[in-house]
C-alpha cells in the first residue's frame, strides 16, 4: 500500500474529478481482491463482460504449468464478440474505425459495415482453402483492410501471422516459411512521406524464396503497376466482388484455448520465434486492460497510433476496442507529413480523446517545437499513454504539458509481444511518477529480483520477474514448446516465475522503473529487433565472413544500431562497402534494421565457445568498464 502523501521524487496526482469519473476509483481495492483470488477475479469479468457460446469449467489451470490454460472448456471466438454480438445492439451504427489516409483520403466504418466486410472476406478466405488451424500471412501498410484481413481469419479459425510492412524481403520469406502459410495477403503497396513501399514488389522476391504459399491476396491501395503471378495471386477487391463473399458468412466456434493468432518477435538467440495467443484468455485480458487503464468510455475516440504489424496494434487496435464497442481512429502515414503538425492537425479534426504512442515518437515530434502543436486545438484530449521503452521524463512533461494540457494523466504502459496486454501500468486514479510504468495492473505480481530470486534493495537494479499467470498470456512459441519453457520460465524455474528480458529497479514506493532489455533484443524507436537477424542480413552479404551487432544509446530513437564486421579476404574496408552493407540489411531486413554505423575489424570478442560477447563491444563501444573478461577466448 502507497501512502501517498509521503510519496519519494516528482509525483503528479490524479485530479479529483478524473478519480470520479473513471471505471477503476481505488487501485488498491481491486489489486486486494485480484491477489486474493486470482481465478475468481478473472472469472467474474469474464462471465460479465464478454459472450461465450459455452461457459468454462475451470477458470484457470496450472497443472500443466508453464503451460498454463484459462477458460478451459468454454466456447467462443474473439469476433463474436468484436463484431457479432454488436449487430443486435445500438453499437451497430456506431463507428468503429475512423481511417485517414496518408493523401488525406478518409473511410468511416459502422459495426454493421466492418461486420459485411469481414464476413465476406472471411468467406473468400474460406473458398480458397484457409482452414481452422490453418496460417495466413498479411504484409500491408496501415489501412483497414488489414483490420478486416486479421479479423477475417479470427472469424474461421486460421492463425494470422502479421509482418511489419516496414520490414523486408528476408524478414518476410524467414516467416513465411516458418509458419508455413498457405496464403499471404498483402496490398500493391503503402504510402509513406508521400512515397510507395512496393510491398507487392518485395512480397513477390520473398515468395520466390518460399515455397507453400499457394494463394495471394493483393489490396490495391496505391495504384501503381504490379507483377500479378496468373493462378497465384488475386485482386482484393475482384475476389470481394464474387457471389462467393457471403456477407452472412457464419463464425467458426472455438475452444477458449484454440490459437488466435501467431506473431514473430526477437528474443534471445537465433531466429525469431512465434508467440501463440488464443481466442479466450487473450480477449478477456486485452479488453479489461483497455477499459480500465485508458478508461474507455462510448463517447472516447480512441487513437493507439502504433501499427497493427506489431502486438501494440493487434491487441489495442484491432481487438480490445472493438469487444468494448468503442470507435478507434487509423492514421496510414508518418506524423511529421506533409508538416509536423499532421498528428495535432488529426486530433483536432476527429476530436481525438485518447493518445496512445510511442515515446521515440514523442521525443521527434518535441524536436519541432510547441508552435506546431500550439496551433491546433487538442482540448479533446482527456487521457495520453505511451509504450514501447522507457520514457525519459523530459519527454514526458512534454507531453503532458504541450498536448496534455497538463490536464491528461499519462499511462506509460509496460508490456510485451509475450503478455499480450499492459503488465505494469498505472490506472487514472493512480499517482504518476514521470519515467515509471508505476506497479502491476491488478492481479499481476511483479518485481524485481536479484541473480538468486532474491528481491532487490529499493532503486538497485535487478531482474523484472511476474510471479503471477494472467489470462492473455502467451501459450508457447508455435512449434517449439521447448523453448518457450527455456526462454521465459526456466531461470526461475523453481520459483515458477516468469522472465520478460529487462532490468529494473523499485523505488520506495514500489514503483517499478524498467531500465531495458538485458539480452540480445535491441529496441529501435521502440521497434523490437534481435541481434541474429540483422547479423544474419549482414553475413548475406558476399563480403562479410562474420558479423556482430549492438545497441547503442540514442537520444531521439532510443538506440541505434551499430555493426562490426568482419570481411572476406579480397574485401577491403570502405565508406563505399558500409554504404552498401546499409542498404542490404535495409533490403533484407527493412529499413528499421540498419545500422547507424558499420566497422569493420578484424576480430570479434568471443567466449572460448564461440560466442560472440556483445557485452564487451558494447562496453568498448560506450567507453565503459568491459568487466568480467575470464571467459574471453583471447
Ligand atoms: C520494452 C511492445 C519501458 C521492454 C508492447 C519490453 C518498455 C519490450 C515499455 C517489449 C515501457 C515496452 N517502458 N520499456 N512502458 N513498454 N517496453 O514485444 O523492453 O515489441 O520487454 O512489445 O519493450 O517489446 P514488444
Amino acid at each position: 500500500m502507497v501512502d501517498e502523501k509521503s510519496m519519494a521524487g516528482d509525483v503528479y496526482f490524479p485530479a479529483p474529478e478524473v478519480i470520479e469519473s473513471a471505471h477503476i476509483k481505488s487501485f488498491e481495492e481491486v489489486h486486494a481482491a485480484a491477489t486474493a483470488d486470482l481465478a475468481g477475479f478473472w472469472g467474474k469479468i469474464a462471465a460479465e463482460n464478454f459472450e461465450w457460446y459455452q461457459p468454462w469449467e475451470t477458470v484457470l489451470d496450472d497443472s500443466n504449468a508453464p503451460f498454463y490454460k484459462w477458460f478451459v472448456g468454454a466456447k467462443v471466438n474473439i469476433i463474436h464478440n468484436a463484431l457479432d454480438r454488436h449487430m443486435h445492439t445500438a453499437a451497430r451504427n456506431k463507428a468503429a474505425l475512423i481511417f485517414e489516409g496518408e493523401p488525406g483520403d478518409g473511410r468511416v466504418y459502422t459495426y454493421q459495415q466492418l461486420n459485411h466486410e469481414v464476413c465476406k472476406f472471411a468467406s473468400v478466405l474460406r473458398s480458397l482453402g484457409v482452414r481452422k488451424g490453418d496460417r495466413v500471412t498479411i504484409y500491408m501498410g496501415r489501412i483497414p483492410e488489414l483490420m478486416i484481413a486479421l479479423l477475417a481469419c479470427a472469424k474461421i479459425g486460421a492463425m494470422h501471422s502479421v509482418v511489419y510492412g516496414g520490414f523486408s524481403t528476408e524478414a518476410l520469406h524467414g516467416r513465411i516459411e516458418d509458419s508455413e502459410s498457405k496464403v499471404l495477403i498483402t496490398a500493391d503497396g503503402a504510402w509513406l512521406r508521400g512515397n510507395i513501399i512496393p510491398l507487392k514488389q518485395i512480397a513477390n522476391e520473398a515468395l520466390e524464396r518460399a515455397g507453400a504459399v499457394q494463394s495471394v491476396v493483393c489490396i490495391k491501395r496505391t495504384g501503381q503497376d504490379v507483377e500479378m503471378v496468373p493462378g497465384r495471386d488475386h485482386w482484393y477487391h475482384d475476389l470481394m466482388a464474387l457471389p462467393i463473399a457471403d456477407p452472412n458468412a457464419p463464425t467458426e466456434v472455438m475452444d477458449a484455448e484454440d490459437p488466435l493468432f501467431i506473431l514473430y518477435t526477437s528474443g534471445t538467440t537465433g531466429k525469431p520465434k512465434a508467440i501463440l495467443h488464443t481466442h479466450g484468455g487473450y480477449m478477456v485480458g486485452t479488453a479489461t486492460t483497455l477499459k480500465w487503464v485508458f478508461d474507455i468510455k462510448d463517447k472516447d475516440i480512441w487513437w493507439c497510433a502504433a501499427d497493427p504489424g506489431w502486438i501494440t496494434g493487434h491487441s489495442y487496435i484491432v481487438y480490445s476496442p472493438l469487444v468494448l464497442g468503442a470507435t478507434s481512429f487509423m492514421y496510414e502515414g508518418a506524423p511529421t507529413h506533409p508538416y509536423p503538425d499532421r498528428w495535432w492537425s488529426l486530433i483536432a479534426k476527429y476530436g481525438i480523446t485518447i493518445l496512445y504512442t510511442a515515446p521515440t515518437a514523442i521525443r521527434g515530434l518535441m524536436r519541432f517545437g510547441e508552435s506546431w502543436p500550439s496551433r491546433h486545438d487538442l482540448s479533446s484530449l482527456r487521457l495520453l499513454g505511451t509504450v514501447g521503452e522507457p520514457i525519459n521524463p523530459e519527454a514526458w512533461k512534454w507531453y503532458h504539458r504541450v498536448i496534455g494540457r497538463e490536464q491528461c494523466p499519462i499511462m506509460d504502459t509496460w508490456w510485451q509481444t509475450e503478455t499480450g496486454n499492459f503488465m505494469i501500468t498505472p490506472l487514472p486514479c493512480v499517482p504518476l511518477k514521470p519515467g515509471s510504468a508505476t506497479r502491476g495492473f491488478p492481479g499481476v505480481q511483479v518485481d524485481v529480483v536479484d541473480e538468486d530470486g532474491v528481491p532487490a534493495a529499493a532503486n538497485e537494479e535487478g531482474y523484472l520477474v511476474i510471479k503471477t499467470p494472467w489470462p492473455a498470456m502467451l501459450r508457447t512459441i508455435f512449434g517449439d514448446p521447448d523453448r518457450y519453457v527455456q526462454q521465459y520460465w526456466s531461470r526461475f524455474e523453481e520459483q515458477g516465475w516468469y522472465l520478460p528480458g529487462d532490468s529494473a529497479k523499485k523505488d520506495e514506493d514500489g514503483y517499478i522503473w524498467v531500465i531495458g532489455r538485458i539480452d540480445d533484443v535491441i529496441k529501435v524507436s521502440g521497434y523490437r529487433l534481435g541481434t541474429a537477424e540483422i547479423e544474419s542480413a549482414l553475413v548475406s552479404h558476399e563480403a562479410v565472413a562474420e558479423a556482430a551487432v549492438i545497441g547503442v544509446p540514442d537520444e531521439l530513437k532510443g538506440n541505434i544500431i551499430k555493426a562490426y564486421c568482419i570481411l572476406r579476404q579480397g574485401f577491403d574496408g570502405s565508406d563505399k562497402l558500409e554504404k552498401e552493407l546499409r542498404a542490404h540489411v535495409g533490403h533484407e531486413m527493412g529499413p528499421i534494421a540498419k545500422p547507424a554505423t558499420v566497422e569493420f575489424v578484424d576480430n570479434l570478442p568471443k567466449t572460448r565457445s564461440g560466442k560472440i560477447m556483445r557485452r564487451v563491444l558494447k562496453a568498448r563501444a560506450l567507453g565503459q568498464d568491459e568487466g568480467d573478461l575470464s571467459t574471453l577466448a583471447d
